[in-house]
């Protein structure tokens, strides 16, 4: 659960991996996360989950919504980690984002469709966050 999250070498190959993806999109990724790589994993619930809201790299760069931090511009905090990791405890994620086995932290009507992530993808979608760090 709270295994390391560190920087590795596999930060080379996701910077090779994402230009091809801003250039050709899913179908290029389709076939590369036959890789498994969690960071791949990461970039594909970013893409489902966060992408409607957050610029999440090339994927997106002209998308997400104004008031939404870019993921490029919040890996280069010091404790982004910990930010990603708690999103969901976070303004404005509780009225829209579950975790199992967390209470329901808002009762407010969500404005966006709900969705559920386990810690686990959370995880993925951190260190795919990561990768960012070295593409920019
Ligand atoms: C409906 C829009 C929306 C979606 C979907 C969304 N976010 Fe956000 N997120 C925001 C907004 C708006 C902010 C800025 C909140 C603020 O500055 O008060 C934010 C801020 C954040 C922050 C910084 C929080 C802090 O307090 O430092 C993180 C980390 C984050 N989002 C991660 C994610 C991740 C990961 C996903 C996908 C699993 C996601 N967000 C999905 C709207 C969204």
């Amino acid at each position: 659960m709270d295994g390391p999250l560190k920087s590795s070498p596999k930060q080379l190959s996701m910077k090779k991996l994402l230009r091809p993806v801003a250039a050709t999109g899913l179908l290029f990724l389709a076939t590369e996360s036959a890789k498994t790589d969690t960071a791949v994993e990461g970039f594909e619930l970013s893409v489902r989950y966060c992408s409607r809201c957050h610029v999440i790299g090339d994927f997106n760069r002209l998308g997400g919504i104004g008031n939404s931090p870019s993921f490029n511009w919040m890996v280069k905090s010091d404790d982004w980690r910990e930010r990603f990791m708690t999103f969901y405890m976070r303004r404005p994620h509780p009225v829209f984002a579950r975790v199992p086995g967390y209470p329901l932290w808002s009762n407010s009507d969500p404005y966006y469709p709900p969705f559920e992530v386990t810690l686990e993808e959370i995880e993925a979608i951190t260190e795919y966050a990561g990768t960012l760090q070295v593409t920019q």
